[in-house]
């Protein structure tokens, strides 16, 4: 049952091992950064296997945090941040019960923008907040670790990878706007790459790729406007022109917690790793009933892994 878990756990190690960290008694020195609520709790059974193989993991997180909480497994480093506890949960918690109300389509569009947008500027925030922590940063840079292990959704774990000359590792389940061929410079052809949100599957007639051209331009400009930020910021931290694309290709390695089995076919880069089915570690055989669910929707899985 859990082959595929440890399967998946070896090549995170093997990766890691490639880029000079080494397990064992002395073992290597990584540095988390995670996304704030369920894309923690995916990368959270990474780090305490991490740390169950001898290695030292540190999480680094703002002081107010929904998921990232003190374990036996890593070293919870915590910086200070200028929002308050109200106004962070006023965001991040009361905008997402509304999911739950019954409102107008258009409505629920524009209301899902404005909390979008609210969230990620906190997160723009926290980030700025925490490069510009001289303490802080001078901590982490003599702790000279190895690696730092993030997730692309929240580009400031790549930057202060950057910053401190430290390979970064991404682990994802997806990015939207097609960022991860953007920060790979992957081939990206819109005839078959089925875009999210189209239903579309990798064979398009004429119309399905007009629309499939189409639908990713209302979602750039919701990641244009969440994420450029971090462009300005990294130019400022780092002393240089910088573009997100800049920002998000300072990667070594991609672990993309997907697999063909699920997903369409699309290109891919030399430093994209599937790793799908990491968080699986408790499965279960699919019931009858649900199989023939799956089978017969012909359901496109994005959230599954
Ligand atoms: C980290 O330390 C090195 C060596 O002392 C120094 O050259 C570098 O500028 C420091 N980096 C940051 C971001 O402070």
């Amino acid at each position: 049952m859990a082959t595929g878990l440890q399967f998946s756990l070896w090549v995170l190690l093997g990766l890691l091992l490639s880029l000079g960290i080494r397990p064992g008694a002395e073992g290597g020195k990584v540095l988390v950064v995670p996304m704030e609520g369920s894309h923690w709790l995916s990368m959270r059974k990474v780090v305490q296997e991490l740390s169950a193989r001898g290695y030292q993991a540190v999480v680094l997180a703002p002081e107010l945090s929904l998921h990232v909480k003190e374990a036996d497994f890593f070293t919870l480093k915590t910086f200070a941040i200028s929002y308050t506890q109200e106004e962070y949960d006023q965001l991040v918690l009361g905008q997402s019960y509304k999911g739950f109300e019954k409102m107008h389509f258009l409505k629920i569009f524009f209301e899902s923008i404005a909390m979008l947008k609210n969230v990620a500027m906190l997160f723009e925030k926290s980030c700025a907040e925490l490069l510009h922590n001289k303490e802080l940063i001078r901590s982490l840079n003599a702790s000279s670790f190895d690696v730092v292990l993030t997730d692309p959704i929240y580009p400031c774990g790549s930057l202060l990878a950057e910053y401190l000359s430290i390979p970064a590792v991404y682990f994802l389940r997806f990015i939207p706007c097609d960022l991860d061929f953007v920060g790979t410079q992957c081939p990206n052809p819109s005839s078959y790459i089925p875009r999210m949100l189209t239903r579309n599957s990798d064979h398009m007639t004429f119309l399905q790729r007009v629309k499939n051209m189409l639908y990713p331009l209302t979602l750039k400009y919701i990641c244009d406007y969440s994420l450029s930020p971090y462009a300005s910021l990294a130019s400022e931290i780092l002393q240089r022109e910088m573009s997100l694309a800049d920002v998000l290709s300072y990667a070594s390695v991609w672990l993309f917690r997907g697999d063909f089995v699920m997903d369409y076919p699309r290109p891919i880069m030399p430093n994209m790793v599937f790793i799908g089915g990491i968080n699986c570690a408790h499965r279960k055989p699919l019931s009858q009933v649900c199989m023939g669910a799956v089978t017969q929707s012909g359901f496109q899985v994005d959230t599954m892994f």
